[in-house]
């Protein structure tokens, strides 16, 4: 039976990379037969400008029902400052489909990707863990007396014990699928005394069914330090969702930049649900139309997704290949090469079809 992919290329750069990430899934239904629907949406900010529609029920309905996985580009347009229908969507699908990991893994794949004296790729190597349904991002709050001089903004931290297990679960079952010996908790509990007390006594409760993994706690100003300091010390990291935003960024660039991230939310105690795969970056509004945008970070999450779908080793195959393009300087400017998307994606996979 078919698998249903919804592909929602998005705002910005999100229609440059989806279109090559397109073309990769093409190639893998040509030359191997994989039984891949592709359900396009015309979901982002010109289809909210145009009729006012941000993520219709109808489509998330049948996104939950039918699809096995979306594929999404990217979200955000300086014409609608608000990014109101950009939240509706995003979070539409993260906290709809209860896709609770985030999780991005951080592989530098050439040493001179690497911006840090003396490090090689091999410094660069594990996978972050962010929660993705609580924290800041839940919207509970509001805005009081707007405007005037005594006016109040409030967006309240949500951490629930359920919640908080979970993603730390996630943490530790990935670290010993991937015979990981540490997973490090990164949070604030020296000064959010509450939430993130909650985030260390369940972390530390957590690990004690993990004998032979190490859980390190560490304050996530220490972890930033450290991550430039010595990125060779970190295998697997848990963090709430806004930490895991933040540290995904700066954790790109160990990686050369954010054209090389990708990203999975997934729902991991049940993985066959549907899940959403996205690049980390955005819709890179400077880059826009210019033929600049890296579409190897679509082509990694690509990978991802295909062992999502049940397709081992792909993921593996397109990382090595894109290795390949990178240490040739087949790549765009931001990784060191000058070609452009399209003519870097073609290389990819010209590469890609004589192997698959
Ligand atoms: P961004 O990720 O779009 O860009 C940050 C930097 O990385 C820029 O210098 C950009 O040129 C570069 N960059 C990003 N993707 C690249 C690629 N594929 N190739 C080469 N260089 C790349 O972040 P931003 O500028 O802070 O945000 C722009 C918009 O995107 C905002 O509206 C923001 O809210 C949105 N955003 C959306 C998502 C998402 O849809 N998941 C993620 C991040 C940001
Ligand atoms: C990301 C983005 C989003 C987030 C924004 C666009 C809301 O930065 O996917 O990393 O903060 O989750
Ligand atoms: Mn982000």
């Amino acid at each position: 039976m078919s698998q249903l992919i919804a592909v929602i290329p998005g705002d910005g750069i999100g229609p440059e990379v989806m279109a090559q990430a397109v073309r990769l899934l093409e190639l893998y239904r040509n030359k191997k037969s994989y039984d891949l629907d592709l359900w396009t949406l015309d979901l982002g900010a010109a289809r909210y400008l145009r009729d006012g529609v941000s993520y219709p029920k109808d489509i998330a309905e049948r996104i939950e029902r039918e699809a096995s996985a979306v594929l999404l580009g990217a979200m955000g347009d300086p014409r609608v400052p608000s990014l109101d229908y950009a939240r509706d969507i995003l979070f539409g699908l993260r906290f709809g489909l209860d896709l609770y990991a985030n999780v991005r893994p951080v592989r530098a794949l050439a040493d001179r990707l690497v911006p840090l004296k003396d490090r090689t790729k091999s410094d660069v190597d594990f996978a972050v863990f962010r929660e993705n349904t609580e924290g800041v991002y839940v919207n509970v709050g509001g805005q009081f007396k707007r405007g005037t001089p005594d006016e109040i903004a409030i967006n309240e931290d949500i951490n629930t014990r359920k919640g908080v297990e979970r993603i730390v679960v996630a943490a530790f079952e990935h670290a010993k699928r991937t015979k990981s010996k540490t997973v490090h908790m990164a949070d604030k509990s020296n000064a959010m005394q509450h939430a993130h007390e909650l985030w260390k006594r369940t972390f530390f409760e957590v690990a004690t069914r993990y004998p032979g993994i190490e859980p390190r706690h560490v304050y996530v100003d220490a972890l930033c330090l450290f991550l430039v300091q010595d990125p060779s010390q970190f295998k697997v990291i848990v963090t709430n969702n806004l930490f895991g935003d933040i540290v995904t960024d700066l954790a790109a660039g160990l990686q050369g930049g954010l054209g090389m991230a990708a990203s999975a939310n997934v729902h991991a105690s049940e993985p066959s649900r549907v899940a959403m795969f996205e690049p980390v970056h955005g819709s890179a509004p400077t880059l826009v139309g210019k033929d600049l945008a890296n579409p190897f970070a679509s082509f990694l999450t690509v990978g991802m997704m295909l062992t999502h779908l049940g397709y081992e080793g792909e993921e593996a195959r397109i990382e090595q290949v894109i290795a390949a393009a990178i240490e040739k300087k087949m790549c765009t400017r931001d990784v060191g090469g000058d070609l452009g998307t399209k003519a870097a994606a073609d290389w990819v996979l010209a590469e890609l079809s004589k192997q698959v």
